[in-house]
């Protein structure tokens, strides 16, 4: 199938029984798509200030070492008391700063040109999830320029209203389509979410996860002291092959192969 083609998901529907469509990207949608996905993105500064921590012990260790050095050096209770409190101002802070970096980068590039981005190129395209004529969903996908390649999941995020409806998976899906249509061997994607909900829907599609990077610069972001105490991220690479592909759709399991 055409990716120019509207996509019905297939066995998705949202839970009002509405059918989720999935198609390019129109320069009307342009203004809902950089809500959702900016949403999306400030979204993940409580997680990765937060949730994140328990998934760095060095970072702990860290702070526990200034808190003993601050005990010994000042033997000051109210001002070791307050470390935690500034630890967690310090990590909130730092994280809103480097994924607003993040998004201010992204919008310097496609999203804040996406006619240039993804209209013009052939391989690379911008798809919108709508429902009910409401677009509620975003994903790109971003194609290596050299046959049999991998093409890259980008920009994935669904609006909070319409979250845990098939959105995601639908929009995974036609992602996945685009790139066997194309030739393409792979899809890769990199993400530093810490929340639940992106790692399983991405291996919910049939994603393995390939390798972590700890302390990974964001883009948009610089490597300086303050960063590295406050905003350490890990960056999960997950790959999918194209021809083999295995994806659970309703609890049930089901392998794509290549004939
Ligand atoms: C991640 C995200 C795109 C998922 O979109 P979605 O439309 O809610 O996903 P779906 O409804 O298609 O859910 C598919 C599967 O993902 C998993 N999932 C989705 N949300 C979840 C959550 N909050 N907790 C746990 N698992 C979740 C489930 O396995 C779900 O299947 P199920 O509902 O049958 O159990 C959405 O939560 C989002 O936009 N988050 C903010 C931006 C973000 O993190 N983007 C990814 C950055 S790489």
């Amino acid at each position: 199938m055409d990716e120019n083609t509207e996509t019905r998901a297939p066995g998705l529907k949202a839970q009002s029984g509405v059918q989720i469509v999935v198609r390019e990207f129109e320069v009307a949608d342009k203004a809902e798509i950089r809500r959702i996905f900016s949403e999306g993105l400030m979204e993940m500064v409580v997680d990765t200030a937060f949730r994140g921590l328990r998934h760095h012990p060095e970072s702990l260790l860290l702070y526990s070492a200034a808190t003993v050095v601050c005990c010994v050096v000042t033997m000051c209770w109210w001002l070791i008391g307050l470390l935690p409190a500034v630890v967690l101002c310090g990590r909130y802070c730092y994280s809103r700063c480097v994924i607003n970096g993040y998004l201010q980068h992204a919008v310097s590039r496609d999203m804040g040109n996406m006619e240039e981005f993804y209209m013009k190129s052939p391989d690379s395209r911008l798809f919108v999830a709508v429902l009910q004529d409401r677009v509620v969903g975003v994903v790109a996908a971003v194609g290596q320029q050299k046959p049999g390649g991998a093409v890259e999941l980008r920009r994935m995020c669904v609006d909070q209203s319409c979250r845990r409806c098939g959105v995601g998976v639908a929009l995974g899906l036609k992602v996945l389509e685009f790139a066997a249509t194309h030739g393409y061997s792979s899809v890769v994607l990199g993400t530093t979410a810490y929340s639940p909900a992106a790692h399983q829907l991405y291996q919910r599609l049939g994603f393995r996860c390939v390798g972590v990077t700890n302390g990974y610069i964001t883009p948009g972001a610089r490597r300086s002291f303050l960063t590295q105490i406050f905003y350490r991220v890990r960056h999960h690479h997950y790959s999918l092959d194209v021809h083999n592909r295995k994806i659970t759709l309703n609890g049930e399991d089901s392998r794509q192969e290549r004939n």
